[in-house]
């Protein structure tokens, strides 16, 4: 990607794909899927997750590519192009809900940098898993700690956005997204081997139906959201600097597979073992903190697979905070004409002080909103809340409001065929409709 005044083009279909998976996958996979899906009642979300994704999750992010590609500026920018400056708004809500996100997304960003760390001191030495849970605990009551932890990871988000997306991290994540997945399939090997895993492996895939409520449905919306980093303009500005041929039909069945494939991957190594060493499903956000090195543990060289696996898994953040970063970034650049050292510094600056509740929520100093702790009720707020009225709008938009651009951009002038059609229907009724009843029903029931 250039970052030069003039629109740049990605060198290659690939660069595109990579950007737009590093920024998908992250956080939201390894770390919010397996956690959200414990407390919601197992498999019954992961099939309703799936659903969602592969209905609703594809078709806004085409429609956001889209909207990059004929809009061809940054998410408010190409909103107002296509659609008059009332629609812009729903960009400036985007940017809004980054600023958010990426607030707590550092915290957690800074657990795995911590936890890269740990591994070598400590944490591999001890075998039962309550005292991993007792570790991971002291971790995060330790303010002084989380918070140096999390300046660390927001300085190395503002770092790369300062430099330009283009050089060192593509080159890096064409190295680390294949190293990732490789680790993870180990790690299946050995989760799925432990004595009891199966118990785990039953909570995750067989769907037990009747648990699937209104209160699933909404988490399962949000975290469709969140994973594939739809609805506040990231497909936008990625989608802007593609070239006029590409095929986003088949770039975002690629991007959703690859974001549901890692999810997958991510529960079935942390359900069987779970249940091996009868953890709770329902711990919450510290899950994957927990469980994983409660399995490196029982592998030959642990300290080598814990280390290696936080790294990958702490490149895999990076790849998805600085796609946050870059969406409040480039409206400061484009709109108020500051430099990129200025906005990022500014900006990055300004949201890691707003992290610092959430930093400080899990344990250090109580702060609870409606009864969750700061960082859940930010979180719930952008993915729950903000998230589906920005894609509640954005689906409208995409539908009702220039549907033939929609149609032209995807078939590149061609004739429209069977899948296009389809997907405007989806655009157009089936899209706004269930976003809304999940909405509606989610808060209420
Ligand atoms: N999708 C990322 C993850 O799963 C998080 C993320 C990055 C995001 N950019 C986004 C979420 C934009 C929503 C919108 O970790």
């Amino acid at each position: 990607m250039q970052e030069a005044k003039g629109r740049g083009e990605w060198s290659s279909k690939l660069g595109f794909i990579l950007a737009a998976a590093g920024s998908a996958i992250g956080l939201g996979s390894i770390w919010r899927f397996p956690y959200i899906a414990g407390q919601s009642g197992g498999a019954a979300f992961v099939l309703v997750y799936f659903l969602l994704v592969f209905t609703i999750g594809i078709s806004l992010m085409m429609g956001e590519i889209v909207i990059g590609k004929k809009g061809r500026l940054n998410a408010v920018g190409s909103f107002r192009a296509l659609g008059g400056s009332r629609w812009s708004l729903v960009g400036w809500g985007g940017v809004i809900a980054s600023f958010i996100i990426l607030s707590y997304y550092g915290v957690i960003g800074g657990w795995t940098v911590a936890y890269i760390f740990k591994s070598f001191t400590g944490l591999m030495g001890v075998s039962a898993a309550g005292d991993v849970a007792r570790i991971f605990q002291d971790f995060i009551s330790d303010g002084w700690q989380v918070v140096l932890y999390q300046v660390l990871f927001m300085a190395g988000t503002v770092f790369v956005v300062f430099r330009g997306v283009s050089g060192g991290i593509e080159r890096l994540c064409t190295f680390c997204m294949p190293a990732l997945f490789l680790l993870m399939i180990l790690l299946i090997g050995r989760s799925v081997t432990l004595p009891g895993a199966m118990e785990g492996l039953s909570f995750f895939l067989k769907p037990d139906f009747s648990k699937i409520t209104g209160k699933v449905f909404l988490s399962a919306m949000g975290q469709t959201f969140f994973s594939l980093s739809l609805a506040l303009g990231v497909m936008i500005i990625y989608g802007s600097y593609l070239p006029d041929d590409s095929n986003i039909l088949g770039a975002s069945a690629q991007i959703c597979f690859l974001t549901f494939l890692v999810s997958l991957m991510a529960g079935l190594i942390i359900f069987p073992s779970l249940f091996a060493f009868s953890l709770e499903p329902g711990a919450g956000a510290g899950l994957t903190f927990i469980t994983l090195p409660v399995v490196f543990a029982k592998m030959p060289g642990s300290v080598f697979w814990s280390a290696s696996f936080f790294v990958l898994f702490f490149f895999a953040a990076l790849t998805s905070s600085i796609s946050l970063l870059e969406v409040v970034a480039s409206y400061f650049i484009d709109a108020l004409s500051w430099s990129r050292r200025k906005a990022t510094l500014v900006v990055g600056g300004v949201i890691t002080l707003m992290g610092l509740p959430s930093a400080l929520s899990q344990g250090a100093v109580e702060i609870t909103v409606f009864g969750l702790s700061f960082l859940d009720a930010a979180d719930f707020f952008a993915s729950n809340i903000l998230m589906p009225v920005s894609g509640f709008f954005t689906v409208l938009f995409l539908g009702w409001w220039i549907p033939d651009a929609v149609v032209d951009g995807v078939v590149n002038s061609g004739t429209p065929g069977m899948k296009e059609r389809v997907w405007l229907w989806i655009l157009k009724i089936i899209a706004p409709i269930c976003i809304l009843v999940i909405f509606i029903a989610g808060l209420r029931w």
